[in-house]
């Protein structure tokens, strides 16, 4: 599929002829037009040994995939930005707006033409603003994927404060950014963090086998710290958040390596952390699914059926403040919501997601963070389940899941 894209652009545009000559030319110009854009929306993963198969940077790179890229930008393929518009706004939003699709089209249809190389922007893919690093836990020791094409596995990092820390920013690192597809961190309570290490140290190599969460306990138990997604920079947490971490807690870190495009290598990825003593805002992340769904027989999804769907509503008699929301299912999911009905019956959207895709999940930072009062809160998830075996709840990848969580502070 991407080798006949690639081609087809290279039959498109691939006269040679082009020059600087045509900043008199009406169309937009890959200077001035077309590289701010896909600088600061593309390279940020189509860059050489990064996650994306080819780099997208230069004009070089990006002329003879013209037709590639405003074919993917139209179809809203590229760049990956799952959330559906109308819902709610993020401050990490990737997508692109008609006007920039416009002109990306625009350009590919009249030859893909360079413009004028002073008119270069200073554009830079978006990167990390952790405003300091305290310290960086990296994996215990490098790992090659066992697994292919997909190896989803748990390593533990041992926390190192002997006090109570707020965790107010981090930023994972990957090791090797052609495997590592994604990565989620949760934390291991301390009561719990034996548990993990038991699990670590009963299979062989480093690491243990998990899938769509820690394993160990429940995935709605598990507490959520944060996650990386190829083109996601993490960085500080929003409106002066922290989340507590007590001493003797681990950090287990839930690796998704792909080696469909590549060879498996050694991988060593680590996590760089800020922490403080205190924060203005005290913050939880809240998972928020159905309890009876758990039991791994409250969400059945027929064998093959379409369109199923579970929703789960709750109010809580609280007041406080919502930062983030993320949504996760896993390979049969369809559509997901998380939603809000404040006390006064006022309809609040945190995050749609109408055309589900494991491999594009992010923590989405809300634009503004919601206030709700006495609030109800709704999950509401549909599967596709082609298999002849129903489907259900639980850590497999042959399970399912439907979970929202939410990043909370009074
Ligand atoms: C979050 C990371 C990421 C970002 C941002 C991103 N890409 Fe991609 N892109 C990928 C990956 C990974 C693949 C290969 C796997 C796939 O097709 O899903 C890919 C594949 C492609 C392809 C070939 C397959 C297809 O769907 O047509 C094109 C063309 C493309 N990207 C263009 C773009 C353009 C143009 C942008 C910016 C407007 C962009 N990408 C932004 C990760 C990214």
């Amino acid at each position: 599929m991407l080798l006949l894209l690639a081609c087809a652009s290279l039959v498109d545009t691939g006269n040679g002829a082009h020059s600087t000559q045509d900043t008199a030319t009406d169309g937009p110009a890959w200077y001035g037009d077309v590289e701010p854009i896909v600088v600061e929306n593309c390279s940020g993963c189509h860059a050489d040994g990064d996650v994306a198969p080819f780099p997208l940077s230069t004009y070089d790179e990006a002329r003879p995939m013209a037709a590639a890229m405003a074919d993917a930008v139209s179809a809203r393929r590229m760049p990956p930005w799952k959330a559906a518009p109308g819902c709610n706004e993020y401050r990490n939003d990737l997508s692109l707006d008609d006007d920039e699709i416009a002109r990306i089209v625009a350009w590919a249809e009249a030859g893909a033409v360079e413009g004028d190389p002073s008119r270069k922007s200073g554009a830079t893919p978006p990167e990390s603003t952790l405003s300091r690093v305290d310290f960086d836990l990296p994996m215990p020791e490098a790992y090659t994927p066992l697994v292919a094409p997909d190896d989803y596995r748990c390593f533990v990092l041992e926390w190192p404060e002997t006090e109570g820390k707020y965790v107010t920013g981090y930023q994972v690192n990957p090791g090797d950014r052609g495997i590592v597809h994604h990565v989620v961190l949760y934390v291991g309570a301390s009561e719990n963090a034996q548990l993990y290490r038991d699990a670590d140290a009963a299979e062989a190599g480093a690491g243990y086998t998990c899938f769509g969460g820690p394993g160990v306990v429940d995935q709605a138990d598990a507490e959520w710290l944060g996650g990386w997604a190829p083109g996601a920079s993490n960085g500080d947490f929003p409106n002066e958040t922290g989340i507590y971490v007590e001493p003797g807690s681990v950090v287990v870190m839930q690796m998704h390596y792909n080696t469909a495009a590549t060879d498996p290598v050694a991988d060593l990825s680590s996590v760089d952390f800020m922490v403080e003593d205190s924060v203005a805002n005290p913050a939880y992340i809240q998972p928020w699914a159905d309890p009876a769904w758990l039991d791994g027989d409250g969400m059945t999804i027929p064998a093959n059926s379409e369109g199923t769907t579970h929703s789960f509503s709750y109010p809580i008699p609280a007041n406080f403040r919502i930062h983030t929301a993320n949504l996760h299912m896993h390979t049969y999911g369809q559509t997901a919501k998380l939603s809000v009905t404040q006390g006064d019956g006022t309809e609040e959207c945190l995050l749609d997601i109408e055309d589900w895709d494991f491999n594009w999940q992010r923590t989405h930072v809300l634009a503004e963070p919601l206030s709700v009062v006495s609030p109800t809160i709704t999950v509401a998830c549909s599967w596709d389940n082609p298999t002849d075996e129903a489907l259900d709840w639980g850590e497999g990848t042959g399970d399912e899941m439907c979970l929202g969580t939410m990043l909370f502070s009074y």
